[in-house]
C-alpha cells in the first residue's frame, strides 16, 4: 500500500490512520517449516558437522552472491574463517535496487529458508551474532521476521540476542555492504574504502560474513537438498537458477525462477508476454546501474558475466521491460536523477558528477563528448559502485538510442 511519508505530518497522519500496519500474507511459519524437516540439518551440523564439507557443497552448487555482485558464496566463508574471532554475520535485506523485489517475495513466503541458511552460515564461520538489516519499506517482512525470530527463541533454536533485526531508514546507499555496516554500528551510512574487505574488517571492526537474503535462502536449500538443486539446471551454456524480478510493460509482473541462462525473450514469455498494446523496445537487465539494452539484444543469456562485454550486467536481475511507448532518453534521465538523489555525497566524482550529468541530459541534444568525459571520471574515481556504475545508463543510451538523444 502506498503511504505518503513525504513530510513528518503526513507520516504521523498515516501512522494514526493505521495505514502503516502491514498486511501479513500467508507464509510458512516455524511449525510448518519444522514439520517438513526444517532446522533438522542445522541441529545435525551443530551436533558435530564439518564446516568445510558444507562449504564444499555450497561451492559445488555454484551459488553466487545474489545481491548482485555474484561473488562465489562459499569462498567468502573461507575469508571470514581465516580471520581470528570474534566474528559476525550480516544479512543484507536492504533491497533498494529499483525493480528488485525477489528478497521480499521469498521472505513473505518462506522466511525460515533464509533464517536457517543464515544460522548454517553463522555456524560455518563461527559467528557469534547475526544482524539482519531489513529495509523499512517492507513492513510485512519486518513483522514476519519479528514473529519468527521470537518463535525461534521460544523453541530454543537460538538464544535471545543471537539474531538482531535492524531496520534500514530508506537510504539506497545503505545497501552497499560497508555503508550498511556503518549504519548497523549506529553511524551515518556511507561506504568505506575497500580493501580491507568486510570479511576482514566489518561490524565493529570484526570479520563479518555478509550475504544477501536470497543467497542464504539457497544456502539452506543446497545444504538440505544437495548442490543439484542449483547445479543440475543448464541453459544456453549457463548453470543454475535465477530469480528474475520482472516489471514494466509485461502482462504479469512478478518474480520468476528460471534457468540462469534465460534470455529476455524467455523472461518476457514467462511473465505472460508483453502487456496488451505494447511492443518490446528495450530492457533494463539488472537495476538502473545496468542501463538499457535494445530489443535487438534479445538473445543474450541473462546471467553473471554474460552482459559485461555489452557494458552492462545482470546484478540482482531486476528486469524492467520498456515498450515503443516509452522513451529511452527519459528512462536514462530518470536513472541518473535517482543516483543524484541517492548519492551519499562523500566523493566529488559521484556527488558532482551525477548532478552535472542530470543537467547535461536535460539539454535538447546530449553533448556526447562532454558526457563521456564525465562518465570516465565517475567510473574511474568514485569510491563505490553507485558512482562507478552510474555512467552505464548514459553510455548505453548514447550507443543504442542515438536518435533519441
Ligand atoms: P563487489 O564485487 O565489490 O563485492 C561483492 C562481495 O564480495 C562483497 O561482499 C565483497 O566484500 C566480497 N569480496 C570481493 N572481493 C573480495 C576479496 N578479495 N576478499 C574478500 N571479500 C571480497 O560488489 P559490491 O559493490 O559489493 O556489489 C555491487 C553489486 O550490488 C552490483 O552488481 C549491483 O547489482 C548490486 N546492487 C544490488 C542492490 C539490491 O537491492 N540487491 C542495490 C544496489 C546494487
Ligand atoms: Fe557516496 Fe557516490 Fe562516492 Fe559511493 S560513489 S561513496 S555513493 S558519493
Amino acid at each position: 500500500r502506498h503511504v505518503d511519508r513525504a513530510t513528518p505530518e503526513a507520516a504521523r497522519a498515516a501512522l494514526a490512520s493505521g495505514a502503516f500496519h502491514p498486511e501479513i500474507p500467508d507464509y510458512e511459519d516455524l511449525a510448518s517449516y519444522r514439520a517438513a524437516g526444517g532446522y533438522e540439518k542445522l541441529a545435525e551440523l551443530r551436533a558435530g558437522g564439518d564446516w568445510e564439507a558444507v562449504q564444499d557443497q555450497v561451492l559445488a552448487s555454484g551459488l553466487r552472491g545474489l545481491g548482485g555482485a555474484g561473488f562465489p558464496a562459499g569462498r567468502k566463508w573461507g575469508f571470514v574463517r581465516a580471520e581470528p574471532g570474534l566474528r559476525y554475520l550480516a544479512v543484507n535485506g536492504d533491497e533498494g535496487e529499483p525493480g528488485t523485489f525477489k528478497d521480499r517475495y521469498y521472505l513473505e513466503r518462506t522466511p525460515h529458508l533464509m533464517l536457517e541458511g543464515m544460522l548454517i552460515a553463522a555456524w560455518a564461520v563461527e559467528a557469534e551474532r547475526s544482524f539482519i538489516y531489513m529495509r523499512d519499506e517492507y513492513p510485512a517482512v519486518l513483522e514476519i521476521l519479528r514473529r519468527e525470530i521470537a518463535a525461534l527463541i521460544e523453541a530454543g533454536i537460538v538464544l535471545d540476542g543471537e539474531i538482531e533485526l535492524r531496520r534500514g531508514a530508506g537510504a539506497y546507499i545503505c545497501g552497499e555492504e560497508s555503508a550498511m555496516i556503518e549504519s548497523i554500528e549506529g553511524k551515518r551510512g556511507i561506504p568505506r574504502l575497500r580493501p580491507p574487505y568486510v570479511a576482514q574488517v566489518g561490524i565493529f571492526d570484526r570479520p563479518t560474513l555478509v550475504h544477501n537474503v536470497e543467497t542464504l535462502h539457497w544456502v539452506a536449500r543446497v545444504v538440505r537438498e544437495g548442490p543439484e538443486v542449483l547445479n543440475a539446471t543448464e541453459k544456453n551454456g549457463r548453470r543454475g537458477l535465477r530469480s528474475y524480478s520482472v516489471s514494466g510493460r509485461v502482462a504479469a509482473p512478478g518474480v520468476y525462477l528460471l534457468p540462469a541462462g534465460s534470455t529476455i525473450t524467455e523472461v518476457i514469455a514467462a511473465a505472460g508476454g508483453m502487456a496488451a498494446g505494447h511492443v518490446f523496445k528495450a530492457y533494463q537487465p539488472g537495476g538502473p546501474s545496468s542501463g538499457l539494452l535494445p530489443a535487438s539484444m534479445a538473445d543474450v543469456p541473462l546471467d553473471f558475466d554474460t552482459l559485461q562485454p555489452l557494458g552492462s550486467f545482470i546484478g540482482s536481475a531486476a528486469i524492467v521491460v520498456l515498450s515503443e511507448k516509452d522513451s529511452a532518453r527519459d528512462a536514462a534521465l530518470n536513472m541518473l536523477r535517482f543516483f543524484e538523489a541517492e548519492s551519499c555525497g562523500q566523493c566529488t566524482p559521484c556527488r558532482a558528477g551525477c548532478e552535472k550529468a542530470v543537467k547535461l541530459m536535460q539539454a535538447d541534444r546530449w553533448d556526447a563528448g562532454l558526457l563521456e568525459d564525465l562518465c570516465q571520471v565517475m567510473a574511474d574515481a568514485s569510491i563505490c559502485g553507485l558512482g562507478q556504475a552510474a555512467p552505464n545508463p548514459i553510455r548505453l543510451t548514447l550507443k543504442h538510442f542515438p536518435d533519441e538523444v
